[in-house]
């Protein structure tokens, strides 16, 4: 059977992080799906989704079994739509195990067929969250080892298109 596995996030941006764990995932998978979040509950977003989504796209270009999907409420519902066997969530450190322990314990209560695949990124990357980018690039700090070429092209964009108040 073949193994088809989603890639949840909120992916604002998407970060070296990211693409690192889609390389070594689409390597051990037959199809990948790195499914954003639409109606995340984190707050304001920098990127809509549709800039997300096309960032992710391009970044992943060079995959020929990565695609790039949205959904809005569970992710067990998501995932049984697409026919998936397993979700891959990547850990960078030992603070994200608890929730993403928790993530994963509700998950398989609610779809006990749903299996949840953890991996690491590089070491490289351990300390690297979307979050962190936003907050050092809005400072001026340079993140361009961090997210793809594009991102930061991207990141440029929006700081011109919305200048500081
Ligand atoms: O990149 P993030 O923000 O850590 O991703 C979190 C995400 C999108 C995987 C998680 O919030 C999620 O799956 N949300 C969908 C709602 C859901 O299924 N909730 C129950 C699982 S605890």
């Amino acid at each position: 059977m073949k193994t088809k596995v989603i890639y949840p996030g909120t992916f604002d941006p998407l970060t070296n992080g990211h693409l690192d764990l889609i390389a070594r995932a689409s390597k051990l998978m037959d199809e990948l799906v790195v499914a954003i979040l639409r109606n995340s509950e984190k707050g304001e977003p920098l990127f809509t989704v549709p800039e997300r989504a096309e960032m992710i796209h391009e970044a992943t270009r060079e995959f020929g079994n990565v695609s790039v999907a949205t959904f809005d409420g569970l992710l067990v519902d998501f995932a049984r739509s697409q026919k998936a066997s397993a979700v891959l969530r990547g850990i960078r450190a030992i603070s994200d195990y608890e929730y993403e322990f928790q993530m994963a314990m509700m998950n398989r209560k609610l779809d006990p067929e749903l299996e949840t695949l953890f991996m690491m990124p590089a070491e490289k990357y351990t300390y690297v969250s979307s979050r962190l980018i936003k907050g050092v690039f809005r400072l001026g700090g340079d993140v361009t080892a961090l997210v793809p070429p594009l991102v930061v092209e991207r990141l440029k964009d929006k700081t011109l298109a919305t200048p500081h108040k």
